[in-house]
């Protein structure tokens, strides 16, 4: 499509939606991430922007090492203060988040607590798993899990297909509740019952929805949930947290432990196994400190604006790059039904890498994924981004030799 064409629809488009804002003070907050000066990152699937908040958080560790050498009661109290943060994003009880350094350890620490021989051997996980969520469940299969997939169609996961999958022999769903491939949600709520009607538990992975989609786990009724910071949560790698359902939390003994999963982890007794009564019996070693500072303020700079007001803005990009996207002629990828999906939208593009890179040197951040590139603003970002950012694939499709 010429350059002329895609510039006369957007003026189009802008002309439409020009007039809308968001309910917070979208100026004052782009004032506070300096990427914004020298980029549009549109790419907070992956990687969220560094805030003045986030840094200064991780400011403070370090001046606590520097200036004390070691500040432990502090550092342990900033751990639990950001399982708190989290605890709140998802109407749970502080006491339900256990925390790790990934989502793939969390999930780990919870397979590792299931018993595949007590008469409940199967996994049902859908195609959209992100694939470390898919390695640890078939890294329990000499343990006795099997496997049974929900497939992947026309991009998405219908709630349907579950119906087939999910038997008496389930011992748990395994559902991400958005798709990282194109930003697809499944219907929590319905997973729940289905799991639950069979005798079955439900996990998430909410790690590309929290911070983007209000969660509220009890309304929802899911056992188990975990979540890394990087994402909409606007943290940084190595960090990530679970909730686990208050009912399940002493029938579990994970295999995967260490000191803080104990009563007290500060009795230094090597020859006794006893198990906290909270969440944190799924804790293992000394949690990531740094990484509860940074992620602490995210989460709270998320909190501040609040979800829902942040899930109404994204419905509006998400909407632009849908019909800008159908516009310049780019093909989507998943579904177009805004109710059912993130404001993270993809298109399918022939090398995604290369688009990556050309669309850097437009000054526009995205995020490359096997055959997608996908657009995924957040609260920040404005719909000038979104023009600037479709613009940019159609001009780097051009760039790399795809049009
Ligand atoms: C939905 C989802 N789950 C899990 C992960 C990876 O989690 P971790 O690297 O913390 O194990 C990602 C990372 O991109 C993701 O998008």
């Amino acid at each position: 499509m010429s350059g002329a064409l895609s510039g006369a629809l957007s003026g189009a488009l802008s002309g439409a939606l020009s007039t809308q804002q968001p309910a917070y003070d979208l100026k004052a907050w782009r004032g506070r991430m300096p990427l914004l000066a020298r980029m549009i990152p549109m790419n907070n699937c992956s990687q969220a922007p560094q805030t003045d908040a986030t840094r200064a958080a991780a400011e403070r560790y370090l001046d606590t090492w520097n200036r004390q050498g070691m500040d432990w009661d502090a550092w342990m109290a900033e751990a639990q203060l950001a399982k708190r943060a989290f605890a709140a994003l998802i109407n749970a009880s502080v006491d339900e988040i256990a925390v790790f350094s990934s989502v793939s350890e969390a999930t780990s620490a919870i397979a590792s607590a299931l018993d595949f021989t007590a008469g409940r051997a199967t996994v049902v996980a859908s195609e959209a798993e992100f694939p470390t969520i898919g390695h640890v469940w078939l890294a329990q299969e000499p343990r006795g899990a099997q496997m049974t997939w929900v497939p992947v169609r026309d991009g998405l996961v219908h709630t349907a297909d579950y119906d087939a999958a999910i038997t008496g022999d389930t011992a748990i769903v395994s559902a991400c509740h958005g798709f990282y491939m194109n930003g697809g949600t499944q219907d929590l709520a319905a997973l729940a019952a289905r799991a639950h009607a069979a005798g079955a538990l439900l996990y998430v992975d909410a790690y590309q929805t929290l911070g983007a989609v209000p969660v509220d786990v009890k309304a929802l009724d899911v056992d188990f949930l975990a979540s890394g910071n990087l994402k909409y949560l606007m943290g940084v790698p190595g960090i990530a947290f679970m909730y686990v359902k208050r009912d399940l939390i002493e029938r579990l003994r994970p295999t995967v432990t260490g000191w803080f999963g104990r009563a007290n982890p500060f009795a230094f007794d090597a020859k006794t196994l006893d198990w906290s009564n909270t969440a944190s019996r799924f804790d293992s070693g000394t949690p990531p400190i740094m990484n509860a500072y940074i992620a602490r303020a995210g989460m709270e700079l998320i909190h501040g604006i609040g979800v829902g007001a942040i899930r109404d803005w994204h419905t509006v990009l998400a909407q632009r790059l849908i019909d800008g996207g159908r516009a310049r002629g780019l093909t989507l990828h998943g579904t177009t039904d805004i109710a059912h999906k993130t404001a993270n939208t993809a298109f399918v593009v022939p090398d995604s890498h290369a688009v990556e890179m050309a669309m850097r040197k437009r000054g526009v951040l995205p995020s490359a994924r096997g055959s997608v590139i996908r657009l995924a603003p957040h609260f920040y970002n404005t719909i000038d981004d979104v023009d600037a950012a479709l613009d940019a694939v159609v001009g780097a499709l051009g760039d790399t030799g795809a049009l």
